[in-house]
């Protein structure tokens, strides 16, 4: 059996995210949704939340679990998942010069290998950040977000549905 782990702060899940997670479904036996800590981003859900946002949205997904963990490295989580890949959507070039310090800092740590997955381009401009910003001015998300996430993403933000 193979199982990967689709990592990310996912604060909220978008529907390019669950684009990548749904693609990963069929490519692995076993997906887990893992939920990390990202020092350079501040959050608008706790991580258990977004677990729950997550679970909600994969719930068509028999081998999709979605999972939170705390102060530990994304090596770290995989070993102990024993998942040998970790999977990420690519939206273009900035996303690539991101990505590529970190994929490679993995492997050099652990061997944990990184498949990239070139984003769906109807979902390039979609980002948990751009989203949040558009939805607090009032502009219309709706078909940015899974259905289980526009409504808590909306209250949170304070703003009416
Ligand atoms: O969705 P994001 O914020 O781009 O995801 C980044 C994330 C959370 C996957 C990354 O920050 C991460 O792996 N955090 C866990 C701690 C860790 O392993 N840091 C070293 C990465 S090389």
């Amino acid at each position: 059996m193979t199982r990967c782990v689709c990592p990310g702060s996912f604060d909220p899940l978008t529907i390019g995210h669950l684009d990548v997670v749904e693609r990963s479904a069929r490519l692995f036996d076993e997906v887990v949704v893992a939920v990390l800590y990202n020092p350079d981003k501040q959050g608008t859900f706790t991580a258990d939340e977004r677990v729950g946002l997550i679970e909600k949205s994969v719930a068509h997904l028999v081998n999709v679990r979605a999972e939170a963990f705390a102060d530990e490295l994304l090596v770290e989580v995989c070993a102990r998942l024993e998942a040998p890949i970790v999977v990420k959507g690519l939206r273009g070039e900035t996303d690539f010069s991101y990505e590529l310090p970190m994929a490679t800092m993995n492997r050099s740590l652990s061997g944990l290998e990184t498949l990239f997955l070139p984003g769906n381009p109807g979902m390039d401009h979609l980002s948990s950040s751009l989203i949040k910003q558009v939805a607090t001015l009032g502009g219309d998300i709706s078909g940015m977000v899974p259905e289980a996430v526009h409504g808590p993403l909306l209250e949170r933000l304070g703003v009416a549905g």
